[in-house]
């Protein structure tokens, strides 16, 4: 049973898995420091003092600032409440997900060992400029084709090929009836991992070494997070002895925002920079940001890093949280009929056709 509280929210709620309390007396932090409770509902502007509280595991807050952010970008907000709700229909239905035990591939771990000790402000500085200067044009079916041969080491859960993934997370996203750009993020959302194609071993963007292009990814520049996978490897990081890399807020200004630090290269930063980076591009900014930090666990799951985060990220928390439903809930180790694969490659095209140019520069 999940347990929540709601200030000035007066939104009755029915779920059989959910509880809220009601209040408008009890002092937040009486509330915050409850054990129970899971999340918190308020009207009020107090993301801050929320956001900063351990004890809530998912802060849903709907305020006037993000509904008017909303207005004033022309996107429609989802209430916040039925993501959680959402979520946690998933939750339950899912079996255990993203579980990092003794169990696992020892590739799995190999590879996050690897990514922990070399991933540095040095290393993450030169892959953005290296792998950031885009000459290559190919067509976006191409790399989706391309992506077939490409298993990613770090994911656990799943042992189909990539562009299965793709499928899965778009189609979860359109069955749920998100608008289209949305749908496309999710079809193109790991496309970035195409850049084993021009990578090397020695580079960490190979099939065979992947400590540039795949898991969890973290800042660098400042101290590791405790809550991040395999926090035992944070000590081998290269960095570590810096005097001010290791220090909380390291190179960075409190709340610069996460556009203004160095975060883990891999797959999201690269497909980023080729949106970014290419005439044509009609995609949100939504769908940009989205795809740039879905694999930074830490800030968007862990809620470390509030103190580097900007009031943008903050506003923005709850989407990529929300796609990070569909990217891991999707999952299954099923494969589509031909028949299927023939509908899909017609329906994301026509998308494709929408948001995208044909060729793109890589
Ligand atoms: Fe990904
Ligand atoms: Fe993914």
């Amino acid at each position: 049973m999940i347990t929540g509280a709601c200030f000035n929210y007066n939104k009755p709620i029915d779920h059989p898995n959910i509880t809220i309390k009601y209040t408008n007396t009890t002092p937040l932090q009486t509330i915050l420091l409850d054990p129970d409770v899971h999340f918190v509902i308020t009207n009020d502007s107090l993301e801050d003092c929320l956001l900063k509280e351990k004890n809530v595991l998912t802060t849903l807050v709907i305020t006037e600032k993000l509904k008017n952010l909303a207005t004033e970008k022309g996107v429609t907000i989802t209430n916040q409440l039925d993501i959680l709700i959402e979520n946690v229909n998933k939750n339950l239905e899912n079996k255990k997900l993203r579980v990092y035990d003794s169990n696992i591939d020892n590739a799995v771990k190999e590879l996050y060992k690897k990514m922990r000790t070399n991933q540095t402000v040095a290393s993450v500085t030169k892959m953005r400029q290296k792998y950031g200067n885009l000459t290559t044009p190919m067509k976006i079916w191409d790399c989706i084709d391309k992506l077939g041969d490409f298993i990613d080491i770090s994911d656990p859960d799943v042992e189909l090929p990539n562009l299965v993934h793709l499928f899965q997370t778009a189609e979860g996203i359109r069955g749920d009836g998100h608008p289209d750009w949305l749908q496309l993020t999710g079809f193109i959302h790991d496309l970035g991992k195409v850049i084993y194609l021009r990578g090397s071993d020695n580079d960490g963007t190979s099939v065979k070494e992947q400590y540039n292009i795949v898991g969890d990814t973290f800042v660098v520049g400042c101290r590791l997070p405790e809550k991040i996978v395999y926090p035992e490897f944070n000590k081998l990081n290269k960095d570590v002895d810096n005097s001010i890399y290791r220090t909380k807020y390291g190179i960075y200004r409190a709340n610069c925002g996460l556009d203004n630090c160095l975060v883990a290269y891999g797959h999201d930063e690269y497909l980023y920079q080729v949106l970014v980076k290419n005439k044509g591009v009609k995609l949100p900014p939504e769908a940009l940001y989205i795809i740039r930090y879905h694999s930074l666990y830490p800030w968007h799951t862990e809620n470390e890093y509030s103190h580097l985060e900007s009031s943008y990220d903050k506003n923005m928390k709850p989407k990529v949280v929300q796609f990070n439903s569909y990217d891991l809930y999707t999952k299954e180790n099923t494969n589509y009929t031909e028949k299927q694969l023939k509908e899909l490659r017609e329906y994301y095209s026509r998308l494709i056709k929408k948001y995208l140019p044909e060729t793109l520069y890589w």
